[in-house]
């Protein structure tokens, strides 16, 4: 009997518990109704009187060694389970929140994509610009039209950007050619708010300067991103117009339709929708930027994002993209771009 005890001893003494399924084995095997402990009680009752002190001694030691076991155990493995049956797994969940692009920006992060896949790099600048990179670098003359309280917000000696042309600036001042970049942001005109116009919008404003480059660049690069962004056979013209910083200038047109209401009142009745304003580099702005017009050529384009993004979803009032509700917000869930 006390062999027996001593064997059982060693062998709980090499068992390592790690979990709590191990321990109720343990607790089974050991001390459980009909485990080892119990049986050994039994057999305790038929022995002799003198042999039942030492023996009981022995067999109290055992127990109580494996009740130690059995309690460290439970303080690991148990406990930590009823900690977490706290959580009551039969209410419903508290729906995670996953939030959603902006319109805007999912428009955004697709032209530069389009773009970028044409080796052009993303550029920014801020916001809050001077007259320099505003308007003088870029050609306009000191009593130039654009540069009146009508259309600019002047805060103190600089103003709130007008357009996107400042970072081609900047860009330029920087660097030598060949450059090819791409130039997203935000932009600011105290004009009168409709549904077509705002007081702020976006543009993405392109430049490619390089030897050589002509119009015809010009012509296919933003044909074949119409076809990339708008879809194979969109239709596409060109209007002459002026830029003070491009010569020749244009801008360009797509053909949107007039089958639906909404299309006749983006296009003002006429199908076509004015995207973007685009022309060659006016030398004057290459030598505003210390580089040299006899040798580098360029063209640049900037380009309205709302008006891209109304076209696309089918928004009727340019208001409507910025008023946050969250009704409107939610349905752009999941379009990752
Ligand atoms: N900056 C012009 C605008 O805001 C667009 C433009 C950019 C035109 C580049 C020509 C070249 O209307």
């Amino acid at each position: 009997m006390l062999e027996s005890i001593r064997n059982i001893r060693e062998e709980a003494e090499r068992i390592k518990i790690q979990s709590s399924e191990e321990l109720e084995k343990f607790r089974l095997k050991y001390l459980s109704k009909k485990g080892l402990v119990n049986h050994l009680i039994a057999g305790f009752r038929d022995l002799p009187g003198e042999k039942k002190k030492e023996v009981g001694k022995a067999l109290n030691d055992l127990k109580a060694f494996l009740e130690r076991i059995l309690e460290e155990g439970n303080a690991l493995y148990l406990q930590s389970e009823d900690e977490a049956k706290k959580v009551d797994d039969s209410l419903p969940v508290n729906a995670y929140r996953v939030g959603s692009r902006h319109p805007i920006s999912l428009v955004k992060n697709e032209l530069c994509d389009i773009f970028y896949r044409l080796g052009f790099d993303i550029a920014e600048g801020p916001e809050v610009e001077d007259d320099w990179h505003n308007f003088s670098a870029l050609n306009f003359a000191e009593d130039h039209p654009a540069r009146d309280m009508q259309d600019t917000f002047f805060t103190g000696d600089l103003v709130l950007r007008t357009h996107t042309s400042s970072v081609q600036i900047r860009e330029m001042e920087k660097k030598q050619p060949p450059l090819r970049l791409i130039m997203p942001g935000r932009v600011y005109r105290n004009e009168a708010i409709s549904s077509r116009s705002n007081c702020f919008f976006h543009q993405i404003e392109g430049l490619y300067v390089d030897e050589g480059v002509t119009f015809a660049d010009l012509k296919q690069t933003l044909y074949y991103f119409v076809q990339e962004f708008f879809g194979e056979g969109t239709k596409v013209r060109f209007r002459a117009s002026y830029f003070p910083f491009t010569e020749p200038s244009a801008e360009m047109d797509i053909w949107a339709g007039t089958d639906t209401e909404d299309n006749r009142r983006l296009t003002k009745g006429t199908g076509w929708l004015e995207v973007l304003g685009c022309g060659m580099v006016h030398p004057n702005v290459l030598k505003n930027c210390d580089i040299d017009p006899e040798k580098y050529t360029g063209f640049a384009f900037g380009m309205g994002i709302d008006r891209i993004t109304m076209l696309k979803y089918g928004f009727t009032d340019i208001r409507d993209l910025f008023l946050n509700d969250i009704r409107m917000l939610s349905q752009f869930k999941g379009i990752q771009k």
